[in-house]
């Protein structure tokens, strides 16, 4: 069976027609239930003798999904056609967990079971604290959490058989479970306080916030409105279809590699300041440009093709609308910022003058560049009281969910193979070795 013979929905038509070398090659199209039909090309090369060429996967489809679904022209984000506003006003992460992982809302039965199995995971094997402190205190904790993630798979062997549908349920508990707990210990690690264990009375948001906050001399009382800001923002990060980092994991998963292996390649991919290493330097940013006054030195900045620096926390690949996790971030920050008596942090203030320019500006606006989701995550963080080397770590903590249900789905398609993207090779053509005394 050819790989489009196995595909799960049949090609529906063949509506594309290619002539290569004067060849007419007809390919078929296939419909999604939302979204750009594909043109489907899995036989192109067996039939042409020619590759596509994409880098950056502009116009590429790489997978069939049905997780997340985001409409860039118009600024919507569904999380199995559930809208993000409606989940993140409305629901808890734990039930966006389940919705990701498994495709529906639980019922109340199914929350409480799933809510249980979670909180009795969020322990890690007491060995792994010995991990921390072969690390420097100064250590950027998303160095951290490569190394310890990475490392799970060498705690857990009964859940790294990819082949067993028992082994892979387990391993997505325990990464969503495990990773706060992981995340809050790199930071403790970092300022010098003792690990706080995880408390199965508190919920997750709650739970995250008691172990990074929390010290052993006294009680820690979580405050409800920065845990429900805590439970927003990890909702609004859970999965982005196949982003970079989703897509590093699912094309380290399509080897075989055990998910804590996989999910660790996601997180050094999220590092990156183009991706979910922006809200660190977005607030980075802001806090360098200071005042209000700078703003227009900025944006001059941002706009001169000879400058590499871009405005951060703006402009994203598939949003060419403003991107709807922004707007309830910037909710969110609003929020958080009076419940800590910082509503007129100059931050904030820089940050929406910043927006209001930059929306009016014709550079920004022909080029279709909206605040993202890293624009206003940062000036929130901070509030929370998270440093800012910790921002795209909490990033992280939202986004596994949304990395285990794309590796899962990844795992059981039937037509699914090991990634191998082929490439337009320019460099030398074939030539005889020399001897160095002869060259
Ligand atoms: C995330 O993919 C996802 O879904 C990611 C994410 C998720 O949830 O997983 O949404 C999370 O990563 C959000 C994006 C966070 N990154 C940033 O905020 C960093 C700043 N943004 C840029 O680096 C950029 O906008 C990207 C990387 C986000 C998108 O890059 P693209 O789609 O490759 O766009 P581009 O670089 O081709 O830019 C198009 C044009 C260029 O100008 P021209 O060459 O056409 O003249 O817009 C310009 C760029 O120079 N441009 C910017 C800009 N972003 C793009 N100019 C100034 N400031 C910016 N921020």
């Amino acid at each position: 069976m050819s790989v489009a013979e196995s595909y799960i929905g049949k090609p529906t038509s063949t509506d594309a027609s290619l002539v290569v070398a004067g060849e007419r090659h007809e390919l078929p199209v296939r419909k999604g239930s939302l979204g750009p039909d594909v043109i489907d090309i899995t036989t192109l090369y067996a039939e042409t003798g020619h590759f596509t060429y994409d880098p950056s996967f502009t116009s590429t489809a790489s997978c069939e999904s049905k997780i997340t679904f985001i409409d860039g022209e118009k600024g919507v984000l569904l999380y199995r056609g559930y809208p993000i506003d409606q989940l993140a006003e409305r629901g808890t992460f734990m039930e966006t967990c389940y919705l990701l992982l498994y495709g529906e809302l639980p019922t109340k039965e199914q929350y409480e079971t799933f809510c249980n199995l979670i909180t009795r995971h969020t322990m890690v094997h007491e060995q792994m604290t010995r991990f921390y402190t072969g690390f420097r205190r100064d250590a950027h904790p998303m160095a951290v959490m490569v190394g310890v993630v990475g490392a799970l798979s060498a705690f857990y062997h009964d859940s790294i058989d990819i082949k067993d549908p028992a082994q892979r349920e387990m391993a997505s508990i325990r990464m969503i479970a495990k990773m706060p707990t992981i995340a809050a210990m790199a930071y403790k690690y970092s300022i010098g306080q003792p690990f706080i264990y995880p408390r199965n009375e508190l919920d997750y948001s709650s739970n995250f916030l008691h172990m990074c906050f929390a010290v052993p001399c006294e009680e820690y009382k979580v405050d409800p409105i920065l845990a429900r800001a805590m439970r927003r923002i990890f909702i609004l990060h859970a999965d982005h279809e196949q982003n970079a980092s989703t897509s590093t994991v699912r094309l380290a998963g399509s080897s075989g590699a055990n998910p804590f292996a996989c999910i660790s390649a996601g997180i050094a991919c999220l590092w990156g300041p183009a991706h979910g290493g922006a809200n660190e330097a977005a607030l980075q940013m802001l806090q360098e440009i200071g005042t209000v006054d700078r703003i227009p030195e900025y944006i001059k900045r941002a706009k001169d093709k000879n400058d590499s620096f871009r405005l951060m926390g703006f402009g994203h690949r598939v949003y060419k609308n403003y991107d709807p996790r922004a707007r309830i971030m910037q909710k969110t920050c609003h929020e958080v910022l009076e419940a800590v008596g910082h509503e007129d942090d100059p931050i904030l203030q820089v940050a929406m003058e910043l927006e209001r320019i930059a929306l009016n500006d014709d550079y920004f606006v022909e080029k279709k560049l909206y605040p993202n989701i890293d624009f206003y995550s940062g000036i929130t963080l901070k509030a929370l009281g998270f440093p800012t080397d910790m921002f795209t770590v909490l990033f992280a903590i939202a986004r596994t969910v949304g990395w285990i249900a794309q590796w899962k789905e990844m795992i059981e398609d039937p037509s699914q193979r090991i990634g191998r993207p082929r490439q337009l090779y320019t460099g030398p053509t074939e030539r005889s070795y020399i001897a160095i005394g002869d060259r």
